[in-house]
């Protein structure tokens, strides 16, 4: 501990040593107008920039800056233009005028940098060596992504012995100090300007380091990395839309539906694949004011995700399972034109049924049934998502629906001389509420799960028990007033397992529901057809 110290003491000497004779060496040059920089900065290297500040009317703006101005020779700039597959730097100046605005925009600070500054900012807290050893000033830019609450920083490390091997280092890149001034900071009019070797860019090279940097985004990163799926995202020439996941959004999708992203399993890996879709949407914007659907093709079996715009950053995410809000704004990845686009979503979009009427409400082995419940109104709000201010919300109870199929009502009807229009009066209009109620199960449970003894407890405050009871390899609930075995297809899951439906036989009636004598004619109201069947039979037998 001491030596690291008196270490660090004979570094800030030598600090100290290095600023003086700095001081000393350097020559000055101030100059009031960009142009008076220019003629007097020995080179040519410095067309590309100059034709983009004239293209973007930015000229005359830079002698007022009270800033930094970073400027990249013509070699950073077509380097740039390579890396980006343009032809060379000029083709950068065809881009539009916004993309060479931000561009620029993203090399200025608002903030005055000399040689001194990270040793200013070293001079915090000398004593604290974790402080001391980063040598650097993180600098926020002009530039903050559109949509985005993050701020974009150019770290500056300057090496006061040696001011060339000062680094200005961005997220895209790590710039040197030309060599080429004899000043490396000069002040033009108010700024202070300083050129590098590099272009900074405002955009993230791969999808991995845009993800790496986005503190919301920590957890998808680590779910990633579990399914071995993280290298292949530093893939700088893949084009994807992703639509990540906040850290938020991980936990939630696993406190309400038990799906655990961050485990390597099958599940996960489905989760994180669904939420990445091909290529980008060039004609989507999601910041600009207008109403508009944009569909995209994910990488998961190719199943649709739809964006539903409804105005200025107002997007959900519309996915098999879910809808979600695009919250914290896009994060882009290559440019000037995207390569890829990561949306943050406060909800992942999840690639299957997040609720068991999704299931059933179409499905015509289960008509009588579904019919039952739009009737009663309520009951069936239990087995529904929910979507609150454009996001689902979803129902955190697990239940198993245990479907009585139409065959189960066409038996159920049979056994009391009635037919399957009639059920409603055969249950009785207000006894329906305790019918329904009476087939839907608090919690999860797939055939392993119903095993011989199990009491099974309905949804609602008045919650009933259903015994299990087994026969043979059959599967028998017992309700207060009937029986029921499940039949195939068994185990229908909803959101994985997280829910399941369960179809069967016959019915299961509760106490409430006061029925007729099976078998007996005329309990309950027959219906018009139950009556005409009755004199077509009676004028049978008369003839
Ligand atoms: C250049 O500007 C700096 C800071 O404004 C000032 O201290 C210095 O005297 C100026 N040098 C000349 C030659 O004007
Ligand atoms: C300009 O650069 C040349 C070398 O290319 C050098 O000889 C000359 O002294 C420089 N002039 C100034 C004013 O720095
Ligand atoms: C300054 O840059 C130009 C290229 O624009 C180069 O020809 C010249 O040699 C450089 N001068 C010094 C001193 O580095
Ligand atoms: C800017 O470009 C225009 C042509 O578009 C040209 O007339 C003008 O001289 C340029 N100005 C500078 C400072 O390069
Ligand atoms: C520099 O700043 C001062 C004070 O804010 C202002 O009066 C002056 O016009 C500025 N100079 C330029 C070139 O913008
Ligand atoms: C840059 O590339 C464009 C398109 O390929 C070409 O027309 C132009 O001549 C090139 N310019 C230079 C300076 O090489
Ligand atoms: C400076 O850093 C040291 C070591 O981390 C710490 O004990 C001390 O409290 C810090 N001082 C201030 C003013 O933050
Ligand atoms: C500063 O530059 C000198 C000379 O290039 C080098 O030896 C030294 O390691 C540099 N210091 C830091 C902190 O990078
Ligand atoms: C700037 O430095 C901080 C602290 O070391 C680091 O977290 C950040 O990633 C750096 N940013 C860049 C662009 O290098
Ligand atoms: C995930 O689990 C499989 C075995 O189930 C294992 O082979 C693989 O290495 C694991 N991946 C990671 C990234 O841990
Ligand atoms: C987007 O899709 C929804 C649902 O299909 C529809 O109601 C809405 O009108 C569509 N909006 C536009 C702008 O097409
Ligand atoms: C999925 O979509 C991609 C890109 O549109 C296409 O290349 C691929 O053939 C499709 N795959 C299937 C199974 O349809």
């Amino acid at each position: 501990m001491a030596r690291s110290l008196r270490g660090l003491f004979s570094t800030v000497a030598a600090l100290l040593v290095g600023l003086v004779a700095y001081g000393a060496d350097a020559q000055s040059g101030n100059f009031t107008t960009f142009a008076d920089f220019l003629a007097a900065y020995n080179g040519t290297d410095l067309t590309i920039f100059t034709a983009a500040l004239n293209k973007t009317g930015l000229t005359n703006t830079i002698a007022s800056i009270g800033g930094t101005v970073f400027i990249p020779t013509d070699a950073a700039f077509a380097s740039f233009a390579t890396s980006l597959g343009l032809a060379n730097a000029t083709a950068l100046l065809d881009l539009s005028q916004d993309v060479v605005a931000a561009l620029l925009k993203f090399h200025v600070t608002p903030r005055k940098v000399d040689m001194t500054t990270p040793f200013f900012f070293l001079g915090l807290n000398l004593t604290d060596a974790a402080t001391a050893s980063e040598m650097f000033s993180e600098l926020k830019t002009l530039y903050t992504p559109a949509g985005s609450e993050k701020t974009v920083y150019l770290n500056v490390t300057t090496n006061i012995t040696d001011w060339k091997a000062s680094t200005v280092k961005s997220v895209r890149a790590a710039a040197s100090l030309v060599g080429n001034v004899t000043v490396p900071f000069t002040a033009v009019g108010n700024a202070t300007v300083a050129v590098i070797s590099q272009v900074m860019a405002w955009w993230y090279s791969s999808i991995a380091d845009a993800i790496s940097d986005n503190s919301r985004l920590d957890l998808l990163a680590l779910s990633l990395k579990n399914n071995g799926m993280w290298s292949g995202l530093y893939d700088e020439k893949l084009s994807r839309t992703l639509f990540a996941p906040a850290d938020g959004a991980v936990q939630s999708v696993q406190t309400d539906l038990t799906i655990d992203m961050r485990a390597n399993s099958t599940v996960a890996k489905d989760m994180l694949n669904y939420m990445q879709a091909y290529g980008i949407n060039t004609s989507a914007n999601f910041s600009a004011d207008t109403r508009a659907n944009y569909t995209y093709t994910s990488i998961f079996a190719n199943q649709t995700l739809t964006a539903a715009q409804t105005g200025a950053n107002n997007v959900s995410v519309i996915s098999k399972g879910t809808v979600a809000r695009l919250a914290y704004g896009t994060i882009q990845v290559g440019g000037p034109t995207p390569r890829s686009l990561i949306h943050i979503l406060s909800y992942p979009v999840v690639p299957t049924v997040t609720n068991i009427w999704t299931l059933i409400k179409d499905d015509p082995n289960f008509s009588v049934l579904v019919g039952l419940f739009v009737r009663e109104g309520k009951e069936l709000e239990r087995l529904q998502g929910r979507v609150v201010d454009g996001q689902t919300s979803v129902n955190p109870q697990a239940y198993t629906l245990m479907a009585p199929s139409n065959a189960a009502f066409a038996k159920f009807a049979n056994t009391y001389n009635t037919v399957v229009s009639n059920i409603t009066n055969l249950i009785g209009a207000s006894s329906l509420g305790f019918f329904l109620r009476n087939h839907i199960i608090v919690g999860s449970y797939n055939t392993n799960n119903l095993t011989a003894g199990v009491q099974l407890t309905t949804a609602g405050l008045s919650s009933k028990k259903v015994g299990v009871t087994t026969s043979g390899s059959s599967i028998v609930l017992e309700g207060a007033k009937s029986t029921a075995t499940l039949v195939a297809p068994f185990n229908t899951e909803v959101a994985y397992g997280w829910a399941y439906v369960q179809v069967i036989d016959f019915p299961l009636v509760p106490e409430e529901v006061i029925l007729p004598t099976p078998g007996s004619a005329g309990a309950a109201l027959p219906s018009v057809v139950v009556l005409l069947a009755g004199l077509v039979a009676a004028l049978v037998v008369m003839i």
